[in-house]
């Protein structure tokens, strides 16, 4: 169509997603199209600033690769990643739920591990962390035989992944659900860090006057067939950034109950100091059992890189 002014751009693009045959796809990109549209008209976007935004997204794609993934961090910086999880879990965003973001880390071979064992497998500082976990349905019940991945950063902020120095695979392994529905393993305790700020993701963290900081926190990804697959986090009742994630990913009931134990004896018979322990409740919904594809898939190599932290001003 020859277009005779602003409002029919708009029209004009909306019949052509009309032909799009995939109902759902039809919807998803209509919606869309309408959504931007009128995301230009209320702000009146300059040209300047249409330029700048594109650049802006185009540096999200420059800045990804085989070990990091800008799009993934944007969507969380932004909270999308948060709502996403939200409308998609507790009976689609009915109820109170144990799901969380998978963030960018998980990786797909982590190894099998018996319960109560540990999942340190290169030397790592921090107290010994003691985790008991229970897998329930939403009637209850306890889910038996469940794989339950595990993943967390090192108490210096790095993921295995990110960290040339780690062990591949440290404070990573892939539990499974006793009789009783629980798994139990051995770890050191969480440290919150930063997300990296080298991007565009954080040239916008910066106009907000914002940190970078994610709070302390382990990840969890629960499989088993006739459940929807429940990716979780479960965050460090006293790290101090709970109320200003970066990433929004904190909810009232993913904040565990990390208890610090000062003189009695843990359950592993090497510990000397102070230890933790961690019980947790997941309640996983009937559904289709799925892994998602990681956002990366290569484990960093030569120095470890320098995180920088910003300040909330
Ligand atoms: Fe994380």
């Amino acid at each position: 169509m020859i277009i005779e002014n602003q409002n029919q751009v708009t029209e004009a693009v909306l019949a052509e997603v009309q032909r799009i045959e995939n109902p759902r796809m039809r919807e998803i990109a209509s919606a869309a199209v309408r959504h931007l549209h009128a995301f230009a008209r209320e702000v009146k976007l300059t040209e300047d600033e249409f330029r700048q935004a594109c650049t802006f997204i185009a540096r999200l794609g420059q800045k990804t690769n085989e070990t990091h993934n800008e799009v993934v961090l944007l969507c969380g910086s932004v909270g999308l990643s948060a709502l996403v999880c939200l409308l998609n879990n507790g009976n689609n965003g009915q109820t109170e739920t144990t799901a969380n973001m998978l963030g960018p880390f998980w990786r797909t071979e982590s190894p099998a591990t018996e319960n109560g064992a540990s999942i340190v497998r290169s030397a790592t500082p921090g107290p010994p962390l003691f985790v008991n976990a229970l897998v329930r349905n939403t009637t209850g019940a306890p889910v038996a035989d469940a794989e339950v991945d595990v993943w967390h950063s090192s108490p210096e902020g790095f993921y295995e992944n990110q960290d040339p120095v780690q062990a591949n695979m440290n404070l990573r392994g892939k539990f499974r659900t006793d009789s009783n529905g629980r798994i139990r393993f051995r770890t050191v305790r969480p440290a919150g860090y930063p997300i990296p700020v080298d991007g565009p993701v954080g040239d916008f963290i910066r106009l907000q006057r914002r940190h970078n900081m994610r709070p302390a926190h382990l990840h969890f990804l629960i499989f088993k067939d006739g459940y929807k697959t429940h990716i979780s986090q479960v965050y460090v009742n006293d790290d101090p950034n709970l109320e200003t994630d970066v990433q929004f990913g904190v909810t009232r009931a993913l904040v565990g109950n990390y208890i610090r134990h000062e003189n009695e004896q843990a359950p592993a018979a090497d510990v000397t100091g102070p230890w933790y322990s961690l019980d947790f409740t997941f309640t996983i919904e009937p559904g289709i059992a799925k892994l998602p594809r990681p956002p990366i898939t290569s484990k960093a190599d030569g120095d470890r890189v320098q995180l920088e932290i910003l300040k909330r001003g």
